[in-house]
């Protein structure tokens, strides 16, 4: 007897018609046609389960703050860090909870219950802190929430930033942060890579910086971050969100620092909606894709997961807390449309991601937390291209979420009635 059988899955690798048994949270069995009863079953028709996604970069506390107090109207980077300075003193710890809490009702039906969040250290009343500190412990039934200290105006840049980011991590901050490239220069950024791998080495902490979130292509604070996480036995630990500059970089050099972060371990975190949406703004034409170099990371056997990073807030005013929107533009702007690119693109939203997180028990295997989404797709490639769905979110082997089937209605002679996004229009592949 189990708690909870879900019947007639299709799996992430492949297999199909599988059952997947949960019994006191944890998952007990997944093969086909078992026979046991349970307390509640779900036909899953054929559809795509997969692991719940997760977000490995997202700013809790700017989000669903668009227009407060003004829009972005470059849509650049830097203005978005300036109009987040305006909002940030304005705003009161009430609001940024109330905001992200509500940001989380939406992550739970999109099936997103893994995220890590950056929280800004610049302010040294820590307000933003505090707020995501609540929300970390109100979520925590549902979401787990990972908090990074991110000294969004600069380490060294910001007055009181050294100390505002040691204060954030003695209140329970889970991860050092940094932003070398927006320190006031390049040495001063060398120098806030060094001092923070330090500082996360000797409070026993992992690393994730905001690293060349620039078109600069001499910006490489990504090879210091490597450097430096080896010196520290940091390896495996340490995640370089962004590195926008290595799409701009000369090929040559790009050649020598692939295999020094593949040394490093570094855990690559590319954020595909905003780095298109920001980057490339200083150019003419032709424009350059804000991009890292995914494909070639991947290759070389680093770990890559994406990010949403921004929703609605002073950098992007898109977004739906949906990592297949996330999945979908990284298809297009790495140029990776082939069978095999999509599901690694589908894998970097789901356990690369759980292994840049360090999620322990992340997956469908027997023994796994049961924690699961059936999307309406019948597998990871059909679930990137039409973004469907979440059918049922379960947490705990608990369903938390449902979303009807989306089902148009045609009133068209001699014409199917009903159209199935999914089912009806597979050309084969
Ligand atoms: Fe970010």
């Amino acid at each position: 007897m189990f708690d909870l059988v879900i019947r007639n899955a299709n799996l992430p690798d492949g297999r199909k018609g599988i059952d997947i048994a949960i019994a006191g949270g944890r998952i007990a069995a997944v093969e086909p046609g078992i026979a046991a009863t349970a307390g509640e079953e779900i036909d899953a028709t054929g559809r795509l389960v997969s692991p719940p996604f997760v977000d490995p970069h997202f700013h809790m506390d700017a989000t669903l703050s668009l227009g407060i107090p003004r829009l972005n109207i470059s849509g650049t980077l830097l203005e978005g860090i300036a109009l987040w300075g305006e909002l940030r003193p304005i705003a009161t710890k009430q609001e940024l909870v109330d905001r992200a809490l509500r940001y989380c009702d939406l992550a739970v039906t999109q099936g997103l219950l893994f995220i890590r969040s950056h929280v800004d250290t610049s302010d040294p009343r820590l307000v933003t802190v505090e707020a995501m500190l609540e929300v970390r412990d109100r979520i925590r039934p549902y979401i787990d929430l990972q908090l990074v200290a991110f000294p969004q105006d600069g380490y060294y840049r910001a007055r009181d930033g050294v100390e505002s980011l040691s204060r954030a991590l003695d209140m329970g901050v889970d991860i050092v942060g940094g932003i070398p490239h927006f320190e006031r220069t390049m040495e001063e950024g060398r120098l806030s890579v060094e001092t923070l791998c330090r500082i996360a080495a000797e409070r026993g902490l992992p690393v994730d910086m905001h690293c060349d979130e620039t078109d600069d292509p001499m910006s490489r604070h990504i090879e210091t971050l490597a450097a430096e996480t080896v010196r520290f036995g940091l390896q495996g630990r340490v995640a370089g969100s962004h590195l926008t500059s290595m799409h701009s970089m000369d090929n040559y050099y790009v050649s020598k620092l692939i295999p020094l972060m593949a040394e490093a371990e570094i855990n690559v975190i590319p954020n595909p909606l905003i780095n298109i949406m920001l980057q490339g703004r200083h150019d003419t034409y032709p424009k350059r894709r804000g991009m890292t170099r995914v494909r070639e990371l991947m290759a070389a056997g680093l770990n890559v997961s994406f990010g949403h990073d921004c929703v609605m807030d002073p950098w992007y005013s898109m977004g739906s807390g949906d990592m297949l929107e996330v999945g979908h533009m990284a298809i297009h702007v790495a140029q990776m449309a082939g069978i095999e690119d999509k599901r690694k693109i589908f894998d970097a939203i789901t356990v690369n991601s759980a292994r840049t997180m360090g999620l322990e028990g992340y997956g469908l295997e027997k023994g796994c937390k049961a924690d699961m989404v059936i999307l309406q797709a019948a597998d990871t490639i059909e679930a990137l291209r039409l973004k469907p769905g979440r059918l049922a979110v379960i947490k705990g082997g608990k369903v938390i979420a449902r979303t009807a089937p989306r089902i148009g209605e045609l009133f068209l002679d001699g014409r199917p009635a009903r159209i199935d996004p999914g089912r009806d229009y597979v050309p084969g592949i």
